[in-house]
């Protein structure tokens, strides 16, 4: 508790309405109307749910967040859609705030469950692909030049063959 929570790409509200309970407020951003529709009904009063254009009421939030958490969202992001990402959630993480990012890390021999399915993994250099599905996978140079990029660093990183992860969390 006593902690700002944040989601960028929190489609449904999926994660917003179980983590609500363990912090003061939580924040999911999405780009998806829909989503955003469905998470206001699903999820408790501490939820605010609004999508990256409303920058007015974005702009209450800067500098007011503890903790990024994303779920389901870097392993989607090509090299330049993760720079705008980090573009954006700079306005918001307090100086000591941190980021967790999930990104996408290919091996199949240590795969659980529906984790075993084929991925079809592009180049974070790709242009973004049509389908919104597509998994980018960053090696983790790539992602070292990232975060740095902007100024923060890696504090933690967790590879994760069982769900096909790099668990990343990253402070300034
Ligand atoms: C795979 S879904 C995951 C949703 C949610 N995090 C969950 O775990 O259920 C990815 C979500 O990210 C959103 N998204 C993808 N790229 C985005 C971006 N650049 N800015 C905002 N939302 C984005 C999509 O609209 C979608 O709702």
């Amino acid at each position: 508790m006593g902690k700002a929570l944040m989601e960028l790409g929190c489609g449904a509200g999926a994660l917003g309405k179980c983590i609500a309970r363990y912090c003061d407020s939580y924040l999911g951003v999405d780009c998806s109307r829909i989503a955003l529709g469905i998470a206001k009904l699903v999820s408790p009063e501490n939820c605010t749910y609004l999508h990256v254009n409303e920058h007015k009421e974005l702009s209450k939030y800067f500098g007011t967040i503890d903790t990024v958490v994303s779920r389901f969202f870097w392993i989607h992001q090509n090299m330049e859609m993760a720079r705008r990402a980090l573009t954006f959630l700079r306005y918001f993480l307090k100086p000591q705030g941190r980021i967790y990012m999930d990104f996408f890390m290919l091996c199949q021999e240590k795969a659980v469950g529906h984790w075993k399915n084929t991925w079809i993994t592009l180049s974070p250099q790709e242009p973004l692909a049509e389908a919104t599905s597509a998994t980018y996978e960053y090696t983790f140079e790539e992602i070292t030049t990232l975060i740095e990029e902007f100024g923060f660093k890696i504090i933690h990183h967790q590879p994760h063959g069982e769900t096909q992860r790099r668990y990343i969390v990253i402070t300034r």
